[in-house]
């Protein structure tokens, strides 16, 4: 089974293809490119394929570091990279960054072609265009827009992935598909994510996050509003990840962050003139759902447990999307219904971030 939609962006439309065990056979058509690899994928690529020009990179936060990107620029012109070079990345979020921004700015931009290797990767990060690479200890502080010209996923190539990586990148699908609406995460629910998934209902399940996905970024290609939904959870999010000082990985700390931003709300008597929640079928099964993808990850007891809830704070605090005088978050209404908030700083709302926080992580930590 195989499967191809078109994604609409400002730089002209790119496709995305889905076919489960395809990867030798595409390999075979890449001879002329240059290969950008996770090293992960060393052995397995060197046995597969002896002609290509391949660069291995480690996939950690300092390979997508700026300070990198120099080296990497002139391995490329050293291979003798021309602006009618293909790179082909194969790897996860890492590797596609630095690629993508490698490629956006290689004699002023060169195309390239994504095989995304994580679940996070194959569900979410693979489309929308966006390169973000690390400045000194600021993740994410620089990048660009340069979406590849094709990308082609293999779900099989996912099989080898460590449990927590695979519930990491199906909580990020469990968002795209909640943030779109209730239908949109009953169709999820129905492939019956978790980690170690069969290659079939994986297929289905990134078909349906990618579409999913599809509609935000080609509604608001440049994250002026309705992108700007899918940060859902991450706020909170990202003050977890940086506080375990990355022993959690992305998806699992958004996770945490959505029960978070779930939390928040429920202590608000008034958030959108109901009673929060009281009856909110969608979002208590969004909890669930989460609680037991949760569940899979055997570490992160262990790692919630020794986060320091000031420093989790103190990150939250000085997120970049903050205003001066309130929070931006983005929350979920009783009805499913995810919306950007402005909540005003005061003592009160602080006190009900710490309430919320503390909550989550003390269940996690048990
Ligand atoms: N630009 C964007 O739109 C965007 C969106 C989301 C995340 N990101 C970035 O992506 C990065 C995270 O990426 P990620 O979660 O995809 O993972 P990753 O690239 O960090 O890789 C995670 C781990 O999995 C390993 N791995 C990769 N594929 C494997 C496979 N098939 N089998 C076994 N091991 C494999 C890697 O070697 C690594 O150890 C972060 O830096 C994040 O900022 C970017
Ligand atoms: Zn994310």
């Amino acid at each position: 089974v195989s499967e191809s939609f078109d994604i609409v962006a400002a730089t002209g439309s790119y496709a995305v293809h889905i076919e489960a065990g395809a990867f030798a056979d595409w390999l075979a058509d890449w001879r002329q490119d240059i290969i950008l690899a996770d090293d992960y994928f060393q052995t397995s690529l060197s046995n597969l394929q002896a002609t290509n020009i391949a660069l291995y990179y480690p996939a950690s936060e300092s390979t997508k570091s700026l300070n990198e990107a120099p080296e990497l620029i002139e391995r490329l012109r050293r291979c003798g990279a021309n602006r009618q070079t293909r790179i082909v990345a194969i790897g996860g979020g890492v590797i596609q960054d630095l690629t993508a921004f490698a490629a956006s700015i290689y004699m002023r931009g060169v195309p390239w072609i994504y095989v995304p290797t994580t679940i996070l990767a194959m569900v979410d990060s693979c489309i929308g265009g966006k390169s973000s690479i690390n400045v000194g200890p600021y993740k994410n502080l620089v990048g660009t827009f340069h979406p590849p010209r094709k990308v082609f996923i293999d779900p099989q190539l996912a099989r080898t992935l460590p449990l927590d990586q695979q519930a990491s990148g199906i909580i990020e699908a469990a968002k795209i598909c909640f943030c779109r609406g209730p239908e949109s995460f009953r169709a999820y629910l129905a492939c019956n994510p978790y980690p170690g998934m069969a290659t079939e209902a994986l297929a289905t399940l990134i078909a349906h996050s990618l579409r999913e996905k599809k509609w935000f970024i080609e509604t608001d290609e440049f994250d002026q509003k309705e992108r700007l939904l899918l940060n859902f959870g991450h706020t909170f999010g990202h003050a977890i990840e940086g506080a375990s000082h990355y022993s959690i990985s992305h998806g699992i700390a958004v996770g945490l962050g959505i029960l978070c931003a779930i939390a928040f709300v429920r202590q608000d008597k008034e958030f959108d003139g109901k009673n929060p929640y009281g009856a909110s079928p969608v979002v208590a099964q969004l909890e669930k759902h989460l609680t037991s993808l949760l569940k899979a990850v055997p570490e992160l007891r262990q790692h919630v447990a020794s986060l320091s809830l000031k420093e989790v704070l103190d990150r939250f605090e000085s997120d970049k999307k903050h205003k001066q005088d309130s929070y931006v978050l983005v929350l979920a209404e009783t009805s499913g219904e995810v919306v950007l908030k402005k909540i005003v700083k005061t003592p009160e709302s602080r006190n009900r971030i710490e309430t919320a926080i503390r909550s989550v992580v003390e269940s996690y930590a048990r």
